[in-house]
């Protein structure tokens, strides 16, 4: 047999177990009514899921498992302000993939605001090496997308977004590394950013598809070989850069994803220590909240990290405390034991 064919048998062998599992969140999970606020009086609330790794083949497979999970969000109870898609939209950037998730969100209403932002693969397009390429470089793709699925004017691979009074801070690499690379005008830009977030006097969200480094627990969660430099697998070289501005600020809190995993805390048995929502502290010895999406869509069986997919959290900010929520957008409930509550420094 030719390897090919051994390897589109596998592929779609991998591609049925992997639908075939997401249902299983109905068994862990608690199922009860549509997606809403917790509590009253929500100033702003948001879903984020990352790496759904959309690809052209299979499309009703990647697209029906992706509107699954937007059909959930449109369904909520009380529209959510915004859902943030945090990169490895596409598994490799290439346009039909692109037009996957295009299609599906076009066909549901599942907020106000949405958010792209850009992952590691969604920089492996056809045009890869020539990044800037008017035509399919991996940059115009992306501003040419974000204005067809979120109807947002982009110049960059980063942006920002004020919903509700609340500033959303997306940043994405400018090149087409695992890690990510930030140029020293986006850097500028993110401490300028802040610096305005700050003065709204609420928490600010800021969205990096690569987690910091040393959080989370790459590169263990690939490579699985414990004694791997814990600074490898995250941001790469400049994620003190990134702490560094992240650190002069309070109720900051960080959403990447990147690392494939499903929900971890601190009771969870299999994989490594780290768990989905970490904190490190900032000038002011306050917590900077990292929240870490599991993938949303991508089978891992033998890291055993990842089984269920469909998964993502509900962020809602309230006077005084952010709820952090863990839901199965996929078969519709919530994952309640992973839930974390953050108090607000006033
Ligand atoms: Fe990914």
């Amino acid at each position: 047999m030719a390897l090919k064919t051994f390897v589109k048998i596998v592929s779609l062998f991998l591609m049925l177990v992997m639908f075939l599992t997401s249902p299983l969140g109905l068994l862990i999970g608690k199922k009860e009514a549509r997606i809403a606020p917790e509590k009253e009086n929500c100033i702003v609330s948001f879903a984020a899921i990352s790496d759904m790794h959309l690809r052209g083949n299979f499309k009703p497979i990647f697209q029906g498992m992706l509107e699954l999970g937007l059909r959930d969000m449109e369904n909520a109870k009380e529209k959510l302000d915004a859902v943030a898609f945090v990169g490895d939209i596409t598994d490799h950037g290439d346009f039909d993939q692109w037009d996957v998730f295009a299609d599906a969100v076009s066909r549901y209403d599942i907020a106000k605001n949405k958010l792209v932002v850009v992952g590691n693969h969604d920089t492996w397009g056809p045009n890869r090496d020539e990044f800037d390429n008017p035509q399919d470089g991996v940059k115009p793709t992306f501003i040419r997308y974000n204005k067809l699925i979120a109807n947002r004017d982009i110049t960059e691979m980063y942006y920002s977004a004020i919903i509700n009074s609340c500033y959303f801070i997306a940043l994405g690499s400018e090149e087409d590394h695992v890690s990510a690379y930030l140029s020293d005008a986006q850097l500028q830009w993110f401490a300028a950013e802040m610096e305005k977030a700050a003065a709204t006097g609420l928490p600010i969200f800021v969205f990096l598809h690569q987690p910091i480094n040393g959080t989370h627990g790459l590169p263990y969660n690939w490579e699985l070989k414990k004694d791997d430099p814990p600074d490898e697998g995250g941001i790469g070289d400049q994620s003190e850069q990134v702490v560094d501005i992240l650190r002069q600020y309070d109720n900051v809190f960080y959403v990447s994803g990147h690392i494939h995993s499903g929900f971890k805390n601190a009771d969870s048995k299999i994989g490594v220590k780290y768990g989905s929502v970490e904190t490190i502290e900032n000038n002011n010895g306050n917590p900077i909240t990292l929240i870490n999406l599991p993938s949303y869509m991508y089978f891992d069986f033998i890291r055993g990290s990842h089984l269920v997919n469909g998964c993502g959290w509900v962020v809602e900010v309230y006077d005084g405390e952010v709820l952090v929520r863990a839901r199965n957008f996929a078969t519709g409930t919530w994952l309640t034991r992973f839930d974390q509550t953050v108090t607000l420094v006033k």
